[in-house]
């Protein structure tokens, strides 16, 4: 019989949320496809959440192993901009001259670029509206999908965000992944905005993925 739960996140979770983090960072599967530099990947998109703000941050663990986390943000404008985060590793590391991680790079500001002077559209910013100023992140390895812990994870960032007294939260995915998006809505999560196209990261076939902000009223 398996020991299953959620629980709240503990310093000594620290690298198995990283290694998930990267393991499930390409719409579930490894984000290994597009960067191969599992620091500066982890540091980007967990790292604010468990080093800054791990009071919002809960871990699924199936007999003593983390299988999935929730990452909380209860106010947004206090989260680290990812786009800093890797241009940082960029400049210190020169991940932009590695094989591993300068292709993504490299088609990062080609995008940006073309996106303003062909389409006359700004670089996208993470989504800032004190409507839903709280946000989240949650990732799952496949071992753990489909027997709950998407949801319990949910529910606890939600209890957490509502004791804050936070009037609501949204989360940023990508429009293609969507198991994410029906189980997003499936916990009460409404699409918001338009769905803009993403600079750097592919389908698999190569054609562009649209970013999708949801939204979650907690009055
Ligand atoms: C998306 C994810 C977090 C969902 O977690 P999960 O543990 O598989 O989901 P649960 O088993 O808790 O399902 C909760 C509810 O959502 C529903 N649901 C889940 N996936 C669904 C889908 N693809 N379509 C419709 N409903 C779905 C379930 O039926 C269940 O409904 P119920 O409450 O009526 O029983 C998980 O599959 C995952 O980590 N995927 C890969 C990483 C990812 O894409 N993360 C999101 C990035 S933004």
């Amino acid at each position: 019989m398996q020991n299953k739960f959620v629980r709240q996140y503990q310093a000594k979770d620290r690298q198995q949320v990283r290694e998930i983090c990267y393991l499930t960072g390409y719409m579930g599967d490894s984000a290994e496809i597009y960067w191969k530099d599992r620091e500066s990947f982890a540091d980007m998109w967990c790292g604010y959440y468990i080093d800054k703000e791990p009071q919002s941050c809960f871990v699924a663990v199936v007999d003593e192993k983390v299988v999935g986390y929730s990452l909380g943000c209860l106010e947004s404008r206090n989260a680290w901009d990812p786009g800093k985060v890797g241009m940082k590793h960029a400049l210190k590391r020169g991940l932009i001259f590695t094989k591993g991680t300068g292709p993504a790079m490299w088609r990062t500001l080609f995008d940006v670029s073309s996106d303003l002077v062909i389409k006359r559209k700004p670089p996208m910013k993470p989504f800032i509206d004190s409507r839903w100023p709280s946000h989240l992140h949650i990732d799952i390895l496949q071992e753990g999908r489909g027997t709950g812990f998407g949801k319990e994870l949910i529910n606890r960032i939600i209890d957490r965000f509502r004791q804050m007294g936070s009037p609501g939260l949204h989360l940023e995915t990508v429009l293609e992944n969507r198991n994410a998006v029906q189980f997003f809505k499936a916990m009460g999560f409404q699409e918001f905005g338009d769905t803009p196209e993403l600079p750097g990261i592919r389908a698999k076939d190569g054609s562009r993925l649209h970013g999708l902000v949801m939204i979650m009223d907690l009055n």
